[in-house]
């Protein structure tokens, strides 16, 4: 049985990931790490927590060592939008944080998963079906880290052996866990704002179009490619997956089908839209397909449905 930490494991896809891994591995042999924020009760008594930053590098080897593990998960990361307002805090933490990481797992043995993001492509990237293997020079500071994370990963896999894998997220909903300061978090408020109030104001343009994906899929998505088949895998750091591209008001329109009060206005944030344009339209995400099996289960269709009836239980 696999012997699993997870870093980041209080944020959107880090708390839903642990839970997933602990159905399918076992409780105790997930162990979830989070640097400040208090887990959820959920988190804390389906199995072992540790508050750890891995930043400091000891006690990240001490705590692997201890628990004998075998494969990270490494989900801390600053999101695109935070990162152009702290661009130093955003180095440390996707670029530092994986560093470490990545030596603790030379060290150990351990395989590594880490997010990459469609923030790796950039205003020169051709922006349709964007191809796996293409062009990557992104004009913001989490861009910049998420493409010399995956040339790191790269490096640690040819050079020293290690088992990276990773996938390029785009963005990611979800009914659990707010996103924190990403250029898609969107189309997640969206959906509070429609159930709540029954409008949003929405900080990107129409016509602003961009890949995302919903929880379920995205959880499969690393799981899937962390139990694949070594032998098929022709790309490593990190994959393009893709669920569904849609603009503001697409999803605008669905929600209206399911809210038929639902309003929405637009006032758009220059920074945001910005980073926004200079991601894809849509991504290619055949090589994921034939290397690994990718196949997510959720369109917009399926996606909104999903998240009005959980939400509407909450709200
Ligand atoms: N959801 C992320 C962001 O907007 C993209 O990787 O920053």
């Amino acid at each position: 049985m696999k012997k699993i930490l997870v870093t980041g494991a209080v944020g959107q896809i880090g708390s839903e990931l642990v839970m997933e891994l602990r159905k399918i591995y076992g409780n105790s042999n997930v162990i979830a790490t989070g640097r400040k924020t208090p887990p959820s009760d959920k988190l804390r008594e389906s199995g072992p927590f540790y508050f750890i930053d891995v930043a400091d590098l000891d006690s990240f080897a001490d705590l692997v060592k201890k628990h004998n593990v075998d494969t990270i998960y490494h989900l801390a990361a600053i999101l695109s939008a935070v990162a152009e307002a702290k661009p130093n805090l955003a180095w440390s933490v996707n670029i530092n944080g994986l560093y470490n990481v990545l030596e603790v797992a030379r060290e150990c043995t351990c395989a590594v998963f880490t997010p990459s993001s469609i923030g790796a492509f950039g205003p020169t990237t051709p922006p349709d079906n964007t191809p796996q293997d293409t062009i990557q020079r992104p004009n913001t500071m989490y861009g910049v880290t998420k493409v010399a994370g995956e040339l790191l990963c790269d490096y640690y896999y040819k050079r020293f052996g290690v088992d990276t894998r990773g996938l390029r997220y785009p963005g990611i909903i979800s009914h659990e866990t707010l996103p924190g300061g990403g250029t898609t978090d969107y189309a997640v408020e969206i959906f509070y704002e429609a159930i709540k109030h029954r409008k949003y104001t929405c900080f990107l343009q129409e016509g602003t179009k961009l890949d995302m994906m919903y929880m379920p899929d995205a959880l499969q998505s690393a799981i899937d490619l962390m139990e694949a088949d070594p032998a098929r895998l022709k790309h490593r750091n990190a994959f393009n997956v893709t669920a569904m591209s849609f603009a503001p008001e697409d999803i605008a329109a669905e929600v209206k089908r399911l809210i038929p009060e639902f309003v929405m206005s637009y006032e758009v944030d220059p920074v945001r839209q910005g980073i926004a344009d200079s991601w894809p339209n849509s991504m290619d995400d055949s090589c994921a397909r034939e290397e690994w099996g990718w196949n997510p289960k959720y369109d917009l269709r399926a996606m909104c449905e999903d998240m009005v009836r959980e939400l509407s239980k909450k709200l």
